[in-house]
């Protein structure tokens, strides 16, 4: 560690999620997607009527996970630039933070690029405190000080006005488990030192070609983490025979971001049978996947018919199980989808699954001819 990562690092007052801000194209019908098909309430909602003249933002909510869905409303906007690039896609990784000013000063005397300086959002009910510095690619970091904020999640945000509940079986997600971030070929070690030396994060563990790799394509991965909640795999691709799937996501997406969000749940049978009541379209593994890991790791004490039956997929390492499941991506560019996942003990993301996982999204990759 350097000199300069000994003083107070910027992980040190980052106390865990606070939201996930997504640029799109029409946050209503994003909104609505969220809702309906994935089971999240949309709790209030930003725009013209709330006096915020230039875009429209809907606030989504499920257990502690907190995603806001924007829109811009004049062709000036800069989001209308993100989502020209972009697509629809992730812009904003916000962490909870005990001082935003200081929490920027330090990520940007330790080297990391200003976004936004520290600034005040302020209403009736106190005032928000927020600054940002910039991450891979386009996204940022948003660091929100709420402890002189007793309103309702941002000031322009009002309960008032949402559209009506969407209906379906209860899903029970209850938090944001890890976002994974894909940067660029070469230089994962670039983006795992800004983490490391900037933010202050450590290392959870680094996988390389290795051990995730299928016949055709590759990539590396290292685990970052603050030690309090917030953990951040990145990922850059690696050479196989055929495109890494990683590669596809930065040539779709046009540069490094967002590539998963997994959000937990404690009862994952119940969460995947009501999001494929709700619509929401997974990838499947074969049923090969399924004799093999029930041959593996019958021994473990779960509802095995249930999880074939669901196309849930189970990995195991010392520390316990884990269960997860992706879905398709949820943009028209093939580029960020979601995991579900439950935990019995295990910390890892499922390394056990990756070879099965990347073989599910290379038939997918194929049948856009980017494989
Ligand atoms: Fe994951």
């Amino acid at each position: 560690m350097t000199a300069r990562a000994a003083a107070t690092a910027p992980a040190a007052r980052l106390t865990g999620w606070d939201s996930i801000e997504f640029w799109v194209g029409n946050a209503r019908a994003m909104a609505g997607f969220l809702a309906n098909s994935f089971g999240f309430t949309i709790t209030a909602y930003a725009g013209p009527e709330t006096g915020v003249a230039d875009k429209a933002s809907y606030l989504l909510e499920q257990g502690d996970i907190r995603v806001v869905v924007t829109s811009g409303l004049t062709p000036e906007s800069p989001i209308w630039n993100h989502v020209r690039e972009h697509g629809d896609g992730a812009h904003d990784l916000a962490f909870l933070v005990d001082d935003a000013t200081a929490t920027f000063e330090a990520a940007v005397a330790r080297g990391a690029h200003p976004v936004d300086e520290p600034y005040e959002r302020r209403d009736e009910h106190g005032v928000l405190r927020l600054s940002a510095v910039a991450t891979y690619g386009d996204t940022k970091h948003t660091f929100v000080d709420r402890r002189d904020y007793a309103g309702y999640y941002c000031p322009g945000f009002q309960r008032d006005g949402v559209p009506e509940p969407a209906t379906g079986p209860m899903v029970g997600l209850t938090r944001i488990d890890h976002v994974v971030g894909n940067v660029e070929d070469g230089r994962l070690g670039e983006w795992v030192a800004f983490y490391e030396e900037v933010m202050g994060f450590t290392q959870l563990r680094h996988f390389d070609e290795s051990q995730i790799s299928t016949e055709f394509s590759a990539l590396r991965s290292t685990v970052v983490t603050n030690g309090r909640g917030i953990v951040m795999p990145l990922n850059e691709p690696a050479d196989g025979k055929r495109k890494s799937q990683i590669q596809e996501y930065i040539d779709t997406y046009r540069g490094p971001g967002v590539q998963h969000l997994a959000f937990r749940t404690d009862d994952i049978v119940q969460a995947i049978s009501s999001l494929r009541a709700r619509g929401v379209r997974f990838l499947a593994a074969n049923d090969e996947y399924f004799r093999d890991v029930r041959e593996r790791l019958g021994f473990l004490d779960l509802p095995w018919d249930q999880l074939q039956r669901l196309g849930i997929l189970v990995d195991h390492e010392p520390d316990g199980h884990l269960l997860q499941l992706f879905t398709e991506p949820i943009t028209d560019r093939p580029t960020v989808f979601i995991e579900i996942i439950q935990r019995g003990g295990a910390r890892g993301f499922g390394e056990g699954n990756f070879k099965a996982l990347f073989e599910s999204i290379e038939r997918e990759q194929a049948r856009r001819g980017n494989l």
